[in-house]
């Protein structure tokens, strides 16, 4: 397949920054990776290795310092509709209602000048559309009744839903979430993987999964993608690199007991030991790069 064959393409992307007293931080050094739509991508590495920062370039709110990152062919440069994004807290706006939470991407979108006079024209048929809109995720999301309440007055599932809800009604294709349950309790979390995956079954969105759980990783991935700056670097080499990229055995979707099985607890150990472990330094030729579309030129 070409470059612009795929979804989502780096290549030789690299991220430095500048540290204070002068000079330059690597944190990405080298990153290619290409991705094909539907997939779902869990991304997991040390704390601070670069995660993150590898999102804000694939959402276009900051430009590599090296390298290209393409999107259906074209190169990123800012954010646009086509990717959206979900954090693990504040995506929600505090002052408007859940309802209004979720169609705010839509009525952003007419802030043109000729946008706002249809507006104006049309505001009742529009505003009985975006309510319609939003009741469809409103139920997807189970959150029905709560469509008037406010933030402040929700749980945190509930209200990582309500951000599931506000970045799925713009239909994105490539949704990265950033630890999004990260801040949940362990059942609701459960809860939360697996609606998920119904909105990922039901719209074919590509999904960028940052986590640092391990099972929920494998659990919800198709893929995974662990990028650590903990392998044999050369002379005058930082920076995190994809050290794993390969397929999730277990299919779609999991067998429940897929967490007791050899595979799952190899892998596990696996990318422990590969990515997690500042003691445990691989080559960089010894790195598994054994999905279809691993690449390292
Ligand atoms: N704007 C910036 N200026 C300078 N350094 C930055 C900036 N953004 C990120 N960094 C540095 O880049 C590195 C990677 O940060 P990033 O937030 O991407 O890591 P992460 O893998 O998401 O970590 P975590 O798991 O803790 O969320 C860190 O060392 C961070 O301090
Ligand atoms: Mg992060």
């Amino acid at each position: 397949m070409t470059p612009n064959e795929y979804l989502l393409y780096l290549e030789d992307v690299h991220k430095r920054y500048p540290v204070k007293g002068g000079g330059e931080k690597t944190v990405l050094d080298d990153i290619d990776l290409r991705v094909r739509k539907g997939e779902l991508i869990s991304v997991v590495g040390p704390s601070g290795c670069g995660k993150s920062t590898m999102l804000r370039l694939i959402l276009g709110s900051e430009p590599p310092s090296d390298g290209r990152v393409l999107v259906s062919g074209k190169p990123v440069e800012g954010p646009g509709r086509e990717r959206g994004i979900v954090f693990q807290k504040y995506s929600l706006f505090p002052h408007l209602s859940v309802r209004d939470n979720i169609v705010f991407g839509l009525d952003l979108e007419e802030f043109s000048i000729p946008g706002r006079l249809l507006r104006y024209v049309h505001y009742r048929k529009r505003k009985r559309e975006y309510a319609e809109r939003a009741q469809v995720y409103l139920e997807r999301m189970q959150l029905g009744e709560a469509g008037d309440k406010f933030p402040h007055e929700l749980s945190g599932g509930m209200r990582q839903r309500v951000a599931m809800a506000q970045a799925a009604i713009m239909h994105p294709e490539i949704l990265m979430m950033d630890e999004p349950f990260g801040a949940l309790d362990d059942a609701t979390r459960q809860e939360m993987q697996v609606f998920l995956l119904e909105l990922w079954e039901q719209t074919g969105m590509t999904v960028f999964f940052v986590t640092h759980d391990l099972e929920e990783a494998l659990f919800l991935g198709t893929r995974v993608l662990v990028l650590s700056q903990y392998y044999q670097q050369g002379d005058g080499v930082e920076g995190a690199k994809i050290v794993t990229d390969k397929e999730v055995p277990g299919g779609h979707p999991k067998p429940s007991d897929f967490k007791y099985t050899p595979e799952f607890s190899e892998l596990l150990e696996q990318i422990r030991r590969d990515g997690l472990d500042p003691e445990s330094r691989q080559k960089v030729e010894d790195f598994d790069l054994s999905h279809q579309d691993a690449w390292r030129d």
